[in-house]
C-alpha cells in the first residue's frame, strides 16, 4: 500500500515544514514538496491545516499486570486500541520479573500477555524484584538476543517489588557491564512503609493518607540516594515518573557532576495537585505512586521540561476501575496504586503546554516520542519523520475543541482521571507503519497488528 500525506506541516523534535510524504510499505519513502505532481499513490490524504507528528511513545505503561492482588483493567488490546485513539503508536511496558525467578521467565509471560493481542506496536522494560545468581547470568542474554536493554527497579512497594541498596548496586554494576540502563522508581519504601503503619494506627485511613505517607521528601531522599549509587557505579540511569521539585534538585545537582540520567514525568503531575485528595474517598480514582504534588512542583516539571533536564513524559497508565479501587475504602494502604492516562497524553501536552505557551510545537514531540525513542533504542526506526523510518504518523488538528471523557474515551478504567478537561487539539488520523489505524474516532486495525520492537542498546551519543 502507497499513501500520500499531502498539504501538512510536519514536526519533528528540530523543525516545522510544509511538505507532502510518500509512504510505502510502511515506511517514509519521500519527503517533499507536490509530491502528488510526480508519484502516484493508492490513496491521498489531505492533510491541509493539519500537524504532522510522529507517531507517539509512551514510555512507561503497566498492561494485564497483576497487582496488589488484582489486575490493572487494561490489557494489551485495550490498551494500546486505547493509545492509538490518541496518537501513541508505541508502548513500552514493564515485564516484571517474580521473586525467586528469573528474567527470561517474566518475558516470556508478558510476551504471553501480548502477542495476538496488541494493536499497536510494543516493547518491554524489565523490572528486577530480587537480584539473584540467575538474574545476573540472564542479563546480557536479554540485552542481546531478546532486545530488552532497559531494566527497573523499585526503591519502594516494601514486601513485594521493592529491592534494597545491596541489591540496587549489584544490579547497576551488572547493568553497566552490559550496556543496559536502569530505570528506577525512586520513594524511599520503608520511610512509606513507617508512615503508612503510623497513620493505620491513629485510624487514618482515608486516601488523603496515602498522600501524607508520601511526603515530597520520600522522593527526594531515594531520588538522591540512587542517583549517588548509580554515579558509584558509572551507569546511566532513567527516573520514571518523576514528581516534584526536591527530586529534581537532585538530578540538577547530579548533571553538575556530568552524571548521565534522564527523567519523565507525566500528564497527571503537570496537570492535576494534591487538592484532589480532599474529596473523600473519590480521591482513591488519583491513589497513584508517587502521589500528586503543589502547585509550586507542577511549575517545577514544567520548567524542567523546558531547561531539558526533564526529557520525557510517559503516562504510567495502570487503571484500576472503581470498583477494584473499592478494596481500599476502609484502608487506603490497600487500594490498588494507580490511574489511566493512556489516550490523552499528547492532547493534554498541546493543549497544557503548547497552547497556554510553556513548551512549544518541537518541544512537544520531543518529549513525547523522540528523547524515548533515543534513549530506549528505537531511533531512527520510530520516533521521528525521516526517510526510512517507520512511517507512524499522527496528523492533529491543533484548534479543535473536546472534552476529556469516561463517556468517550476507549480504555477499560469506567473513570477519567481528567474527566471534562477541555482539551484544544484533537488527534484526527493515525498511521502505524504505513496502515491506517484510527481515522476520525473509529479503529481502521485491530487485535494482533502490534509487533514486537526488538530494541538497541542505550547509545550515550545518539
Ligand atoms: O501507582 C502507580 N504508579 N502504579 C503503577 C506502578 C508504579 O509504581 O509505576
Ligand atoms: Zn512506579
Ligand atoms: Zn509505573
Amino acid at each position: 500500500m502507497s499513501i500520500l500525506i499531502t498539504g501538512g506541516d510536519i514536526v519533528t523534535a528540530a523543525d516545522r515544514y510544509q511538505a507532502d510524504l510518500l509512504i510505502e510499505n510502511g515506511k517514509i519513502t519521500r519527503i517533499g514538496l507536490d509530491l502528488s505532481s510526480i508519484f502516484v499513490a493508492e490513496r491521498v490524504i489531505d492533510a491541509t491545516g493539519l500537524l504532522v507528528l510522529p507517531g507517539a511513545i509512551d514510555p512507561h505503561t503497566h498492561l494485564d499486570m497483576p497487582f496488589m492482588g488484582t489486575r490493572s483493567a487494561d490489557d494489551f488490546e485495550s490498551g494500546t486500541l486505547a493509545a492509538l485513539h490518541g496518537g501513541t503508536t508505541t508502548v513500552i511496558d514493564f515485564a516484571i520479573q517474580s521473586k525467586g525467578h528469573g528474567l527470561n521467565e517474566a518475558l516470556d509471560t508478558w510476551s504471553g500477555f501480548a502477542e495476538g493481542r496488541a494493536v499497536g506496536d510494543y516493547a518491554f522494560h524489565l523490572a528486577v524484584t530480587d537480584f539473584n545468581d540467575q538474574v545476573s547470568a540472564e542479563l546480557p542474554g536479554i540485552i542481546t538476543r531478546r532486545g530488552v536493554t532497559s531494566f527497573k527497579a523499585f526503591m519502594a512497594y516494601k514486601g513485594s517489588l521493592m529491592i534494597d541498596d545491596r541489591q540496587l548496586l549489584l544490579l547497576l554494576e551488572q547493568c553497566g557491564r552490559h550496556g543496559g540502563l536502569l530505570s528506577v522508581h525512586a520513594t524511599n519504601g520503608d520511610m512509606i512503609d513507617q508512615r503508612v503503619a503510623a497513620f493505620r494506627a491513629q485510624g487514618k485511613t482515608s486516601p488523603l493518607y496515602h498522600w501524607l505517607a508520601q511526603c515530597e521528601l520520600t522522593e527526594e531522599e531515594a531520588t538522591g540516594r540512587f542517583l549517588d549509587l548509580a554515579h558509584l557505579c558509572g551507569t546511566p540511569v532513567y527516573i520514571v515518573h518523576l514528581t516534584c521539585e526536591g527530586a529534581l534538585n537532585k538530578v540538577r545537582n547530579a548533571t553538575k557532576r556530568n552524571q548521565q540520567v534522564f527523567v519523565e514525568t507525566c500528564p497527571q503531575y503537570l496537570l492535576l495537585d494534591a487538592s484532589l485528595y480532599e474529596r473523600g474517598f473519590e480521591a482513591a480514582k488519583w491513589v497513584m505512586s508517587p502521589p500528586l504534588r503543589l502547585a509550586k512542583d507542577r511549575e517545577t516539571l514544567w520548567a524542567g521540561l523546558r531547561q531539558g533536564l526533564v526529557q520525557t513524559v510517559g503516562t504510567d497508565h495502570c487503571p484500576f476501575t472503581l470498583a477494584q479501587k473499592e478494596t481500599g475504602r476502609n484502608d487506603f494502604s490497600k487500594i490498588p496504586n494507580g490511574m489511566p492516562g493512556i489516550e490523552h497524553r499528547l492532547e493534554l501536552l498541546h493543549s497544557e503546554g503548547v497552547v497556554k505557551g510553556r513548551i512549544g510545537l518541537q518541544k512537544l514531540v520531543e518529549v513525547s516520542s523522540t528523547n524515548a525513542a533515543r534513549i530506549f533504542g528505537l531511533f531512527p526506526q520510530k520516533g521521528t519523520i525521516a526517510v526510512g523510518s517507520d512511517a507512524d504518523l499522527v496528523l492533529f488538528d491543533p484548534r479543535e475543541e473536546h472534552e476529556i471523557s469516561a463517556a468517550t474515551h476507549h480504555h477499560r478504567c469506567d473513570y477519567s482521571a481528567f474527566e471534562g478537561y477541555r482539551a484544544t487539539g484533537r488527534v484526527k488520523t493515525v498511521l502505524l507503519r504505513g496502515t491506517v489505524a484510527i481515522e476520525n474516532g473509529t479503529a481502521k486495525i485491530g487485535k494482533g497488528f502490534g509487533r514486537y520492537l526488538a530494541r538497541n542498546q542505550f547509545n550515550p551519543n545518539r
